[in-house]
């Protein structure tokens, strides 16, 4: 596949490394200053670049939208409207209103759109689902999992900037909370947060605890603060399984009464692969939505985390916005 990316930042250069890694291009890459995109365009070997999303996606089979959660809705709907198929990394969008506007483009233009939510193609995934459906561990009751990082307070940066929709659900929390889905593949039916919130008002440190249909619960926190454990346990009730770095694990150990077991599934590049596969995947089919990550689910998730945001009173620009129909 023939690719765009938009945005030249941390993660562009994992998701370049991936494409190649599996025989894709990267064709073009899109900046808002044309001169950083075409020096990060040159470093990569890329041959094209520029602002306009439009032009350079002339030709290509998709674009990966690698922007501030702020700036995802905006590009993706430029894309989608022009036809161009989407992996837009995670959050798919700063709140639920944006992710219909979306979802809604992608519908009407009959195109593809995806969030890279890497983590829900891993391998060991696959693994985990099954020991879990086949009742190895029992039913799961409590899923425990963390992502934190202590980060410097710099106000204007991504993490921290209410303007770029920063703070830690949005960047972090979003894992754990896609780890207690994966495992329960239902609705919470209770929420409860709390949040120590930045100077700016942004979700600096956070603990989420949910309820699930059979009294089954999660424990999850994430914070830009703070190092939190960084590890993820599923707790049933006649095993465990216990996952280091969930997030972009490629190990788990299923703890059993009778046996212990370490499952091993290596990346074959940096995890980024899968997602990017199982985009081609979904266009050689002519699908417009993956199962893996389906736009229900990026939906549900966009809900869940604005029902987060106003129990810890975090709000962003854009959600006024919204409100305002800007
Ligand atoms: N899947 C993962 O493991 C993973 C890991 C990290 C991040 N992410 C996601 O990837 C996305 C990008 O993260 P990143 O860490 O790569 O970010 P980053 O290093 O800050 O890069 C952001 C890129 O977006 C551009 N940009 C466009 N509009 C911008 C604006 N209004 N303000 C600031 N920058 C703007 C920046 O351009 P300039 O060069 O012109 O500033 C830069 O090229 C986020 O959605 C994040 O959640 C995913």
């Amino acid at each position: 596949m023939r690719w765009l990316i938009v945005g030249h930042g941390k993660i562009a250069s994992n998701f370049i490394d991936a494409a190649q890694g599996i025989g894709h291009q990267v064709v073009a890459i899109a900046g808002r200053d044309h001169e950083r995109a075409s020096i990060f365009a040159a470093k990569n070997g890329i041959d094209k670049s520029g602002e306009d999303l439009v032009s350079l996606s002339e030709g290509l089979d998709a674009a990966y939208v690698a922007t501030p959660h702020s700036e995802h809705c905006n590009a993706a709907l430029t894309l989608l409207e022009n036809g161009v198929p989407v992996l837009c990394e995670k959050p798919l969008a700063v709140n639920q209103k944006q992710v219909e506007k979306m979802i809604s483009a992608a519908e009407k233009s009959n195109t593809f759109l995806m969030e890279a939510m890497w983590t829900r193609h891993l391998p060991i995934y696959e693994e985990v689902i099954s020991i879990i459906k086949k009742g190895h561990i029992g039913e799961p009751k409590l899923v425990e999992a963390s992502l934190g990082f202590n980060s410097p307070y710099e106000p204007e940066s991504r993490l921290w900037n209410p303007e770029l929709a920063g703070g830690s659900l949005l960047d972090v929390g979003i894992y754990p909370l896609t780890l207690a889905d994966l495992v329960y593949e239902t609705s919470p039916e209770k929420v409860f947060s709390v949040a120590e919130l930045s100077p700016d008002g942004v979700d600096a440190n956070l603990s989420m605890l949910i309820q699930y249909p059979n009294s089954s619960m999660a424990k999850l926190s994430s914070a830009i603060n703070l190092s939190l454990p960084n590890g993820a346990l599923i707790l049933g009730e006649s095993g465990s399984i216990e996952i280091p770095y969930f997030w972009c694990a490629e190990k788990a150990f299923l703890k059993q009464a009778s046996k212990n077991e370490e499952i091993n599934k290596t990346h074959q590049i940096n995890g980024f692969e899968y997602q990017i596969r199982e985009v081609e995947r979904c266009l050689s089919e002519g699908l417009t939505q993956s199962p893996k990550v389906s736009w229900k689910c990026s939906h549900s998730m966009a809900q869940l985390m604005d029902q987060i945001r106003t129990q810890i009173g975090v709000n962003y620009p854009a959600d006024s916005q919204e409100q305002d129909g800007i």
